[in-house]
């Protein structure tokens, strides 16, 4: 058991994820930008913009990459700013985190970072273009680190079909469709995965659907 920090762990999908570790017996530790959200949470926390500088590591075992948002824009109606913004949260900043996390954690023992991309990062629909390819950019950051950083440390991710989030607000429910299973996922759905992936001592490079059936 260890430490874990997660991004985005004051709600949603990053509160599941921090549920499931503190479960398995490790200390966690939520990050985000509103303080509210984080105490509500009930976890230790630090408030920081993950795309603004790093974060302390030293003590860090398992590093969970789980900030991120949702900006919807057609061709038409591009700008560099929503490009930019996607990338900067959902890809510049794992990386640095994740180098950061290298150089400062885990120096005794076994590391792990779980990526939280999306379905959408093999598939995509309209408007979705640069949220997709950010996610895309995700899990091929996932396969370099876990090649880069073995054997010291494991990296996976993790693909979430729709689940019913602030994020995804009352458009979740329309969605219900697209899995085979026939519901959407919870946040413990993706916890439960999260924690499996930092148990498992021969699993990295992983990247784990947990959608429902949605890619099918
Ligand atoms: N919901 C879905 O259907 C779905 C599906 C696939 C993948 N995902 C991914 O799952 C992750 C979590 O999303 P969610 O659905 O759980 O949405 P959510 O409830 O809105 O959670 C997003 C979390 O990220 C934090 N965050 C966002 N930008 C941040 C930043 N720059 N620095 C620090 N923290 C930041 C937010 O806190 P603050 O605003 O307080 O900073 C919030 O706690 C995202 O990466 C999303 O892309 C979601």
């Amino acid at each position: 058991m260890g430490r874990a920090l997660v991004t985005g762990g004051g709600s949603g999908i990053g509160l599941g994820i921090a549920r499931a570790l503190r479960d398995a017996g490790h200390e966690v530790t939520v990050v985000g930008r509103r303080e509210e959200v984080l105490v509500a949470s009930g976890f230790d926390y630090t408030v920081a913009d993950v795309t603004s500088g790093s974060l302390h590591m030293v003590g860090v075992d398992h590093l969970v990459n789980c900030a991120g948002h949702l900006e919807m824009a057609p061709v038409g109606e591009w700008t560099a700013e929503v490009w930019r913004r996607l990338h900067e949260v959902h890809v510049v900043a794992p990386a640095m985190l994740a180098q950061a996390f290298a150089a400062q954690a885990c120096q005794v023992g076994e590391g792990t970072i779980t990526n939280i991309a999306s379905t959408l990062a093999v598939r995509t629909d309209h408007g979705l273009a640069a949220y997709s390819a950010a996610k895309a950019a995700l899990v091929s950051l996932t396969r370099s680190l876990a090649i880069e950083l073995a054997p010291r440390i494991r990296a996976n991710a993790v693909l979430p079909g729709v689940v019913k989030t602030a994020m995804t607000g009352s458009r979740a429910d329309d969605l219900v469709g697209l899995h085979p299973l026939g519901r959407l996922g919870t946040p413990d759905d993706i916890g439960q995965a999260v924690a499996y992936l930092v148990a498992n001592a021969q699993v990295t490079g992983e990247v784990l659907s947990v959608d429902g059936g949605l890619l099918l």
